[in-house]
């Protein structure tokens, strides 16, 4: 006779014989409510007593504490998993970590940064309660109108798979049953990005063959490397919602790639299959639907508890199929260890861990090396200039704390229990100058512009589905006051700073935007300033606080330097100023690549070949800044690449060698770019893609010889059947700073059919 009421209750039984022995114990309702994942709010007990839930997302601190009542309350008192998004930290806890967003990460271009980003959120969530973050984003960028470009990590699927898998492994620890530990998910499975004009969610024109060149091979690495979720996209693809794609779920991930994980879908997937995208007659079909198709937990869609349970009644689904998605979330439940450590809150472990003075360390760190660094014709750093005496600090973003830390955060809207980051934890690029600079130096600050009224939408407040509809943001006009205090401001200093970029309401989900130029009056200020520059010869420096690629006006040009900072963090001013100052040198490279004219719609750097000619009649195709793009303050010239051999066999590995100098006289954080362009292929591919990045400091004047490998495998295309193949022929290493063809040494080499010694 066991000590145990139940088998399930005994942890010294396997996970499986556990999740067997409770799953033969539940009622019906009780699995179809297993599978459910609902928002916490005021329905939050009957949700848990009467409807049985599995999960519960978006908890504020006080429903934390009572859901675990809740929970007491029920038969079997199985426990919950609470997801959130903690997208670049705890978003929605004050005072936590917030980090800047992944995109402004990704250009450390440093994963072990992105890493310690990740561990940090997970021990600051861990004692609230939180067990699960639905990150990270996996979704490669391609049109920059698309809203939630701030989420991804670029528009290189290497590089997206080298962060995500740091991220992973950050959340994730040292495995489940670490206490330190939450569940990561990689979203949004799969291709949700690939958008029609922007749109949010719009059907992703994709084949097979596309899916498997660029948009599943990040998502298969850490599939394969055990991310314990993944999350599937709102999107159709060829006709079907995700959420049904058989054979997306199964063929691929389950089956090809052997994946043992939970799946989620994304908001309300199952639902949308009935009320938006209509494939659905109503919610017992759609409910069925997305069992017979492999699903596990689905997120809010309420209708799913009746929606299933007449499923099965009429038949549409079986009860296998049933027990077999609640299986595999109950097992999630005990390999995460929930049984025995239900991971309820901890305050006073909260108080000791939350916004912690080491994490607010890394957080520096990854902002310092963040910030990219586009142009510069000597006006930075600041402090070598003797003459330089006063700043005019300009701009709507120069001293908004919220929103510079963009979507995601306290004061993006997705939580009601939160408005915003404790202003105090947040530091302003103003608030940045003003400490960073010399006390006899001046610092003045003048708003200058504002970037955007919000106006009610004539459909009403909100969606079919009850989900508030987004105002439309509509520029703001000049305002002649603050631009006048703007041009006095900048006259009387030695140099103007000014800080410009986009807002909440024009960032994220459906916030998808048609235009990419900077928004409202912000244009006409960048243009008094460059007036003010032309007349005086006073130096002007713009710091782009954006969170995606937008386009600046024509005036910008006269810009003595320009910074990329995306939504920086709340480090982020301290940061921007100790590069501004020159106590640290730039070295962040864009993961994306900026577009000059949002015509121009795509820009990333792998295009596939072939088109004609190489223009529009009206303009330039070249982006305005490119993937891999940085300065730092001194100049380092790359020569001598050289290659241990001539010719490869696929098993080999190519190593190669290039020199670097520094000719100035203040050091370098260089990233060594590696791209490999395939000369012939069996198909149409890309003129180049990134393979390997190495980062290497060097000192003023020094010359340091490189070392770079890459397998020959990596060098693979796939071909017409949709198979990744490594195809025998000529190639071409290219190494250097940037992904365009004037900042890399071309290196020719062959890659045989026949195995080499
Ligand atoms: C919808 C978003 O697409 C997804 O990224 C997010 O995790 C869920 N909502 C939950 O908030």
């Amino acid at each position: 006779m066991t000590q145990y009421e139940h088998d399930y209750l005994n942890p010294d039984l396997s996970d499986e014989e556990r999740a067997g022995d409770l799953l033969s114990l539940m009622t019906r309702e009780e699995k179809i409510g297993q599978l459910m994942q609902l928002e916490a709010g005021e329905n939050l007990r009957s949700d848990i007593v009467d409807r049985h839930v599995g999960s519960i997302l978006h908890t504020s601190p006080e429903d934390l504490l009572q859901a675990a009542e809740y929970v007491k309350q029920t038969r079997l008192r199985i426990p919950l998993l609470v997801g959130d998004d903690l997208i670049h930290g705890y978003s929605f806890w004050p005072g936590a970590t917030i980090f800047p967003t992944q995109l402004t990460m990704a250009a450390t271009w440093n994963p072990e940064l992105l890493e310690k980003a990740a561990r940090v959120t997970a021990r600051e969530a861990a004692p609230t309660g939180i067990h699960w973050t639905f990150s990270p984003v996996l979704c490669i960028a391609r049109d920059l109108r698309w809203g939630r470009i701030d989420e991804t990590f670029g528009e290189d699927p290497f590089l997206i798979g080298e962060y995500a898998s740091a991220m992973v492994r950050g959340y994730q620890g040292k495995g489940l049953k670490d206490p330190t530990a939450i569940l990561a998910t990689a979203k949004h499975f799969a291709g949700y990005s690939e958008t029609q004009g922007g749109r949010d969610a719009s059907e992703a024109d994709m084949t097979h063959r596309k899916l498997a060149s660029w948009f599943l091979p990040p998502f298969e690495r850490v599939a394969r490397e055990g991310v314990a979720t993944f999350m599937l996209g709102y999107q159709s693809i060829d006709g079907t919602p995700i959420t049904l794609n058989k054979w997306l779920l199964n063929d691929v991930l389950r089956g090809e790639w052997g994946y043992q994980g939970t799946l989620i879908t994304d908001w309300d997937n199952v639902g949308r299959t009935v009320w938006e995208q209509k494939v659905q007659p109503d919610y017992a079909h759609a409910a069925a639907a997305a069992l017979n198709a492999g699903n596990d937990l689905v997120m809010t869609t309420p209708n799913f508890y009746t929606g299933a349970a007449e499923a099965l009644e009429k038949g549409l689904v079986s009860e296998s199929v049933l027990d077999a998605a609640v299986r595999r979330v109950l097992l999630l439940k005990f390999r995460f260890g929930l049984f025995e450590n239900p991971r309820l809150p901890e305050p006073d472990a909260v108080s000791s861990v939350m916004g912690a003075e080491e994490h607010t360390a890394i957080n520096l760190e990854i902002a310092r090396r963040s910030v990219v660094l586009l142009k510069n014709d000597g006006a930075l750093p600041l402090m070598k200039d003797e003459d330089t005496r006063t700043i005019a600090v300009l701009g709507p973003l120069a001293d908004d704390a919220q929103t510079q830390l963009g979507d995601w955060a306290g004061g993006s809207g997705q939580a009601p229990w939160i408005k915003g980051q404790p202003r105090e934890k947040i530091i302003t690029v103003l608030d940045g100058l003003r400490s960073q600079v010399p006390d006899e130096w001046q610092v003045t600050y003048s708003r200058g512009a504002d970037i955007l009224n919000l106006v009610a939408n004539p459909k009403g407040e909100t969606f079919p589905d009850g989900q508030p509809r987004p105002k439309i943001a509509s520029p703001a006009p000049v305002d002649a006051e603050l631009l006048g205090a703007a041009v006095n401001n900048a006259e009387s200093a030695d140099v103007s700073v000014l800080v410009v970029g986009d807002h909440i309401e024009l960032i994220g989900e459906g916030r998808s935007t048609a235009t990419l130029n900077l928004f409202g009056a912000q244009n006409a200020l960048i243009d008094a300033v460059a007036e003010v520059h032309e007349k005086t010869g006073k130096p002007f420096v713009i710091v782009m606080m954006a969170s995606k690629p937008l386009v600046l006006p024509p005036s910008a040009e006269k810009a003595s330097a320009i910074l990329w900072v995306g939504n920086p963090g709340m480090q982020g001013g301290r940061a921007i100023a100790e590069i501004m100052t020159g106590a640290i040198e730039p070295s962040g490279r864009l993961p994306i690549s900026f577009a000059r004219h949002v015509g121009q719609q795509p820009v990333y750097y792998n295009q596939i070949r072939g088109q004609h000619g190489d223009r529009y009649a009206d303009l330039t195709q070249e982006p305005a800044f490119v993937f891999g793009q940085g300065l730092s303050y001194t100049r380092v010239d790359y020569s001598g690449l050289q290659l241990d051999r001539s010719e490869y066999s696929v098993e080999q590995t190519l190593h190669a060698r290039v020199t670097l100098h520094n000719e100035g006289s203040r050091p370098s954080r260089e990233t060594v770019q590696v791209y490999v362009r395939d000369l012939v292929t069996s198909v149409s591919w890309v003129d180049k893609e990134l393979k390997a990045y190495k980062q290497v400091d060097i000192a003023p004047g020094e010359t340091k010889t490189v070392d770079l490998e890459v397998a020959v495998r990596e060098f693979s295309i796939v071909n017409a059947e949709a198979q990744r193949v490594v195809e025998p022929g000529d190639f071409e290493l290219l190494v250097g700073t940037s992904s365009r063809d004037e900042d890399l040494l071309v290196a020719p080499f062959a890659v045989s059919a026949a195995e080499k010694e």
